[in-house]
């Protein structure tokens, strides 16, 4: 079967089509084609999303992102000027106006590509509902709704979260095979493999910073949960106090990589003499400690929100009252040790859920999952707790996959449709947006 996806939870608009195979336990994906349109860029100027603007965005761009994504996969078939679409769907162009109502600019752009383009074959439209922005989730559930009634396309509800959870299954990069028609880009195929349970995911992300219990594949249940900032949203706005471009996280990183290598070489002949390990180490050769919030707390949660506000004394007392601006050694230092803080207490807490539930396999999802240093860390962290009986690993989605994109919506929509054989109606209740979904 060929399934489309759509994700536009916050700032990407993104559409992948999926060649999903084989049994309903184990299927095996192949990704067409993939788009992701982002706007960066243009929230980059107010240094964070609105909605409203965001919203416009998505519309703006989803018809022709789906040409492309379409053309790509080889499913954008055009009609020949003879041919015209059918009366039925003459029929239903006409009451598109309503469904579409209050998404006047999409329905602009798609009428006139509907009337040129044959119905493509795709079985399952997989869209997300929530969590995320309203406005913005709207648009792509519109969409899905639209191409759904035009076509009589099933459709599968899927939710964000749930994508970030899977986003690791999206591995393996091999070539298109030779039999088949090749697509234009290099088809990415990978498969469900086999995973031990129970797991533990962790989810971060600039909205979401959780530890997931996964008891089976579909089945989740929240067992952290950040109390107020998200870490991905702690890293954006510490970056914003060093004057570093929106989204932060990608900055902080780099520069706290960089003063990382730099006291390297001092680390590495201390560490000869030391016992400690590497964090601790590092801790004390900072020039200031930041605090770790709910390090001790004794259950699962996290807190960014003190983190951020330490960071920012920090800054008022280096500048005496911000009365002159940050030299570029002390941004380093700040971004090392804030770095540091967000990424210990993630590490810990999580290798405290994967004991405490007696899970061997650690699934990282989110934006945040791109971060190097939480990549080496837990790394350390897995191969440190091995034991000769018990061995721990730890699944990344590729880094391009770390941040939204539609082909872990596709993932879990195309696991859920495999499993049914079944979708909804565009008049299901439940293709309504939800801001705070919860996974479950
Ligand atoms: O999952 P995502 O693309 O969108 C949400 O669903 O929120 O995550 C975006 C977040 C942003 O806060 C961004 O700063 C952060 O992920 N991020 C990073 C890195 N790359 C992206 N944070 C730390 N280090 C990175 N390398
Ligand atoms: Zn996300």
């Amino acid at each position: 079967m060929k399934l489309l996806a759509i994700e536009t939870s916050c700032d990407e608009t993104a559409l992948a089509i999926l060649k999903i195979k084989g049994p309903a336990t184990k299927p095996a994906f192949s990704v067409l084609s993939h788009n992701v349109a982002s706007q960066i860029a243009l929230h980059a100027q107010y240094g964070g999303v609105f909605p409203a603007m965001a919203k416009r965005e998505h519309a703006k761009n989803i018809v022709p992102l789906f040409e492309k994504t379409l053309s790509e996969a080889n499913l954008l078939s055009l009609l020949s000027q003879k041919q015209h679409p059918d009366k039925l769907q003459y029929v239903r162009m006409s009451r598109l106006e309503k469904l579409l109502e209050r998404e006047r600019e999409m329905y602009e752009q798609l009428v006139p590509l509907l009337s040129r383009i044959k119905k493509p074959k795709i079985d399952a439209i997989a869209v997300t509902t929530g969590p995320g922005l309203e406005p913005t989730l709207w648009v792509g559930i519109n969409f899905a709704r639209a191409l759904s009634y035009i076509w009589d396309i099933p459709l599968v509800p899927v939710n964000h979260m749930e994508g970030h959870v899977l986003s690791f299954l999206a591995q393996s990069k091999k070539k298109a095979s030779t039999k088949e028609q090749a697509p234009k880009n290099n088809v990415l195929e990978f498969g469900v493999c086999d995973l031990e349970f129970p797991a533990i995911s962790l989810l971060v992300s600039g909205g979401h910073t959780e530890i997931v219990l996964v008891k089976d594949w579909g089945k989740y249940k929240v067992i952290g949960h950040t109390v107020d900032d998200a870490v991905g949203e702690a890293f954006d706005k510490v970056a914003r106090m060093l004057d570093l471009p929106y989204p932060g996280g990608p900055h902080i990183s780099a520069l706290a990589e960089m003063s990382r290598k730099n006291t390297e070489h001092t680390q590495n002949n201390a560490e000869k003499n030391s016992s400690t390990s590497t964090i601790d180490y590092r801790l004390k050769t900072s020039d200031f400690v930041l605090p770790r919030p709910m390090l001790h707390s004794g259950d699962f949660n996290f807190s960014y929100s003190g983190l951020k506000t330490a960071v920012l004394y920090h800054i008022r007392n280096l500048t005496g009252g911000n009365k002159r601006t940050l030299t570029d050694e002390e941004k380093s230092a700040i971004a090392l040790e804030f770095e540091n803080a967000a990424i210990e207490v993630l590490v810990k807490k999580t290798m405290k859920a994967m004991k405490k539930y007696g899970a061997s396999t650690l699934l990282v999802g989110g934006g945040v999952a791109a971060n190097s240093h939480l990549r080496n860390e837990l790394a350390r962290m897995c191969k440190e707790t091995n034991t000769d009986t018990h061995t721990y690993t730890v699944l990344f989605p590729t880094r391009e996959l770390s941040t939204d994109n539609a082909i872990m919506i596709g993932i879990a929509g195309g696991a859920e449709y495999m499993k049914k054989k079944k979708g909804v109606k565009y008049t299901s209740k439940k293709l309504t947006a939800k801001g705070n979904m919860a996974l479950s």
